[in-house]
């Protein structure tokens, strides 16, 4: 069932225009320890939805619920490595069980192994596939059925412009992007008929802890970081974030499919 902006307006769903567009509606984000995902589980919270994080560092998964905390919505922590398959159904249990429902789905999460075809080793390419792709789709296909009784749901996949053109040193991450394009158009054909919508949203350069793969490396890296990257070269996540909330926010007839974001002197694209 596809709900038209009129429809939803007469059954009470929120729409973009209210001051809190998703009131009443529960988010679950990756990669919320962090960056981008971080960025958007606060935004998505700021626009008043109840969300539920995912990353491995629990210190900075609870740092960020408690700002959600004080923003006045719901939230749980869930420290689990998403390349770990038996975590997640466990997971989503605890979600739904605290929540009873989910309405949103963004999958920030990502992770690299740089390095050349002849250099990289095979269980360096399972892992950027098992958390960058093979997590994607364990979360859709858990979420999915819960989306399609309720009528309606926003998956947005964070992709890269990796997944619009390769690089080197990058096999195993471009991989996983172009291959989150691919799940992403699959799970909004299939979703269509229940009013689910799919994004793939294909980000320039960030100004985040991209490059670092743990948290400890992050606390090294911030220590040496003290302004911001000019959001020239690189994005402000919150900006991103915000485009996260407007998709999920947009009318429900409307579906962005695709976005390519960068900043103005982005290196990667076009
Ligand atoms: N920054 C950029 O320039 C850029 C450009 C294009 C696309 N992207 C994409 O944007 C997304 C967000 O990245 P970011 O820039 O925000 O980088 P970031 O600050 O390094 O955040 C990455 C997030 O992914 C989580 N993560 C990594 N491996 C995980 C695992 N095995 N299990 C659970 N969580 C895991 C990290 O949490 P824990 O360490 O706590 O596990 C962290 O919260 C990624 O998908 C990335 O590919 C980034």
């Amino acid at each position: 069932m596809v709900v038209s902006t009129t429809e939803a307006l007469e059954t009470g769903m929120r729409t973009p225009n209210s001051a809190d567009p998703l009131k009443d509606q529960v988010a679950l984000v990756t990669g919320a320890s962090s960056g981008l995902g971080r960025a958007t589980a606060l935004a998505l919270a700021q626009a008043g939805a109840d969300v539920g994080l995912v990353g491995r560092s629990k210190p900075e998964l609870d740092q960020v619920a408690g700002e959600i905390t004080a923003i006045g919505r719901r939230v749980l922590a869930m420290p689990l490595d998403l390349a770990d398959e038996s975590a997640i159904p466990a997971a989503i249990s605890q979600f739904l069980d605290r929540f009873g429902r989910v309405d949103i789905l963004v999958n920030a999460a990502g992770t690299d192994v740089p390095g050349s075809v002849e250099e990289l080793q095979a269980g360096d390419w399972d892992r950027v596939l098992d958390v960058n792709l093979r997590a994607p789709f364990l979360l859709a296909k858990a979420v999915f059925p819960h989306m399609r009784v309720a009528g309606h749901g926003t998956i947005v996949n964070v992709s890269s412009v990796a997944g619009k053109r390769g690089w080197a040193n990058a096999s195993a991450y471009c991989a996983s992007k172009f291959g989150l394009t691919g799940l992403t158009q699959a799970v909004a054909a299939e979703g269509k008929p229940y009013g689910i919508r799919a994004c793939i949203l294909n980000p320039g350069g960030m100004d985040t802890n991209w490059g670092t793969w743990s948290s400890a490396e992050r606390h090294a890296e911030n220590a040496e970081i003290e302004e911001p990257r000019s959001p020239t070269t690189a994005l402000p996540p919150a900006d991103v974030a915000a485009l996260i909330v407007w998709i999920a926010t947009a009318p429900p007839a409307l579906v962005l499919n695709e976005a390519i974001v960068s900043p103005l002197d982005e290196k990667g694209w076009p």
